[in-house]
């Protein structure tokens, strides 16, 4: 099959981030071009290390891993090593990766890429804090008209935060690299916490992957067990959201989602609700409409997407 999407993945893993690169490799509609890795939810030599490990445990060890910004743009790094573990991906044993890490730098990786392929043939998928593309949109601001459409995971608005009462993690780590991204005028799709956190790893959603019996299927279960305990403990659920598949789903089956176009701003001024997505979803102001914010899924759709392309690796 010739592959429907060309894409960036920008991702800081993370269980959750490895899920979706997982999802990304083992489904042949798609084309991953590089794996970008920036600082968020552990420092950037965890995360491109963790991006290199999922390579390898999908068995497609000549993907391109660059690694990125070590910081955010303006604010100091923020980790969450109390979800994802000392590691960020703490659970399963992974072997330490050998395929190398590519010299470039992700954000020159990024506007090489853009700045040779054909225009609107790339999209760009980050999973982590925005610091990559918003260095790559001030570096090269052309890329802006050629990227096809950004889709991303980050925000909330009904769900409100889940690192402060206002903001999501992505966000609130690098608000002014968001704030660049939502005012680059690209396409943007959105899965904010409205959407994922309908998405939830329940007991019998994971015992899906473990009947699976294949490596990279067993080590999924063993990711998403760890990386639930710490949302079951928080929300009293049974499972926690598995947030950044959401991405990858929707370019592969988007009837799982529904949403609509909003005007999206990034809080980059008020300390107390820094890094919030302030979402027009009524459209109450004259604001341009600059992302489509999707509010719900099919959960059950979703995570037999899941196990079925987990499953091909
Ligand atoms: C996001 O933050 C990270 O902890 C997850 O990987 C996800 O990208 C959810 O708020
Ligand atoms: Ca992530």
């Amino acid at each position: 099959m010739t592959a429907r999407h060309r894409i960036i993945i920008d991702t800081d893993p993370g269980q959750d981030d490895a899920v979706a690169i997982l999802l990304a490799l083992g489904s042949p509609e798609i084309e991953v071009l590089g794996i970008t890795a920036v600082a968020g939810n552990v420092p950037l030599r965890l995360t491109e290390k963790n991006a290199r490990k999922v390579c390898e445990l999908a068995g497609k060890p000549e993907t391109r891993v660059y690694a990125g910004a070590i910081r955010p743009m303006v604010r100091p790094l923020v980790t969450a090593e109390q979800v994802h573990g000392k590691t960020g991906l703490d659970g399963p044993d992974l072997p330490e990766p050998v395929m190398p890490l590519q010299k470039q730098h992700a954000v020159d990786f990024i506007v090489e890429t853009l700045m040779a392929e054909e225009a609107g043939t790339v999209t760009l998928c980050p999973l982590g804090p925005l610091t990559n593309i918003a260095l790559a949109l001030v570096r090269e601001p052309r890329i802006a008209a050629r990227i096809q459409r950004i889709v991303l995971m980050g925000g909330g608005f009904f769900e409100g935060g889940n690192t402060t009462p206002a903001a999501e993690f992505n966000i609130y780590v690098d608000p002014h690299a968001a704030d660049v991204v939502f005012r680059s005028g690209v396409p943007i799709v959105m899965m904010p916490l409205d959407v994922t956190h309908k998405a939830l790893t329940s007991s019998a959603r994971i015992a899906a992957f473990r009947k699976l019996d294949t490596r990279p299927a067993l080590a999924t279960a063993e990711m998403l067990e760890f990386f639930e305990r710490f949302d079951e403990t928080k929300y009293g659920t049974d499972g926690g959201p598995l947030h950044d598949p959401c991405v990858i789903a929707y370019l592969l089956q988007p009837d799982l989602f529904r949403g609509r176009d909003c005007n999206v701003s990034v809080e980059i001024a008020s300390e107390l609700t820094m890094g919030m997505t302030v979402i027009d979803w009524w459209g109450v102001t004259k604001r341009p409409k600059n992302a489509m914010v999707m509010r719900d899924i099919d959960a059950d759709g979703f995570f037999a997407l899941l196990v079925e392309r987990i499953g091909n690796l």
